[in-house]
């Protein structure tokens, strides 16, 4: 039996990214993230089970072609709670956030489509399980079922059962995110197989489980005792390294655009100035900046177009 059912999850950003996976098929990490949840920025995902024999997905308003690769990926994804039952669905995500242009939308995206199945299927299944199943979709997916700071933990296991987010019992009142649109088109590496060129290609990329372990130990202190230069420090520092692994790959991954380092300079000339503000990237052209919220007026003077989130609330 199955049911119509609605669901929203939000986009997540990285403080201590993800980055190259001990195994492709599960979404295994080499390294354990952090992130933080975009509040009302995600995917809204509607499914409604339907007669044909395949899939329908629909993506902000727009029937994909079933031979489209994010159709088939949706669909291998479903395949993993149907198994030999013979549902299909009609698929409608909406992301109110720009897609692939490095914004996190998959997993926003297969975060809402797993609490959606979970609704639709009446499966009651708890949140760590859906965090799993997120996983197989998208990794970052299963940071994108909880809200507020939330860390995935990479587990030892094979079968995957103890790789899921876990949320951190911290809010941070006033800690701001602000989105810097360098350019919102399709990126041209996703980033599945970005991971593996950098895993497989750039020597750098040796000392990155060392570097992302150290970044998280920082990012629990920096967070415990609301430490935002540790926390800002931090985080740009572990995307800069994330982006040299990339860069050392062959061929080169350099998903900067000459904007985004004009921009990367614009935050570097407000800090020297004394402006607490800081940033990441993930693998595309824009900057997510982080800053907190009694400097927003000050740095919107200076970024006229940012988008701002506060995912702890007003
Ligand atoms: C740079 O979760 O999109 O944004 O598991 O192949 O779907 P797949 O990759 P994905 O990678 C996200 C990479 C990142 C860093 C992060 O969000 O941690």
């Amino acid at each position: 039996a199955s049911a119509s059912a609605e669901q929203f999850a939000p986009s997540n950003i990285a403080l201590c990214k993800y980055w190259g996976k001990r195994d492709t098929e599960l979404n295994l990490p080499i390294n354990a993230s952090l992130s933080v949840s975009l509040d009302y920025l995600g995917s809204h995902t509607r499914l409604i089970p339907i007669e044909g024999q395949v899939d329908e997905v629909w993506l902000n308003g727009q029937q994909l072609q079933p031979g489209a690769k994010f159709s088939r990926k949706v669909s291998e994804f479903i395949d993993l709670f149907r198994r030999d039952q013979l549902l299909y669905f009609r698929v409608e995500t909406r992301n109110n956030i720009p897609t692939a242009a490095g914004l996190a939308s998959s997993a926003s995206g297969f975060a809402a489509l797993t609490l959606a199945l979970n609704d639709a299927l009446a499966l009651d299944l708890p949140s760590e399980h859906l965090s799993i199943l997120a996983r197989m979709g998208s990794g970052s997916a299963c940071r994108s079922l909880f809200t507020g700071f939330v860390e995935w933990e990479m587990g030892q296991r094979e079968d995957g059962l103890d790789s899921h987010g876990i949320p951190l019992d911290h809010h941070w009142p006033g800690f701001c995110i602000g989105l810097v649109e360098i350019d919102a088109g399709e990126k041209a590496t996703d980033s599945r197989s970005g991971m593996q060129r950098t895993v497989e290609t750039a020597h750098l990329y040796q000392s990155w489980p060392l570097q992302a372990a150290a970044d998280l130990s920082r990012l629990h202190q920096a967070i415990a005792e609301r430490d935002f230069a540790l926390l800002g420090q931090t985080a740009e520092q572990n995307a800069l390294s994330m982006h040299a692994t990339m860069i050392a790959s062959w061929p080169p991954l350099l998903y900067w655009q000459p904007d985004s380092v004009a921009a990367m300079q614009k935050v570097w000339r407000l800090r020297e100035q004394g402006l607490p503000v800081y940033f990441t990237m993930d693998a595309g052209p824009n900057l997510k900046l982080l800053f907190q919220r009694e400097d927003r007026d000050t740095l919107l003077q200076h970024f006229p177009d940012l988008e701002t989130v506060e995912p702890f609330g007003h």
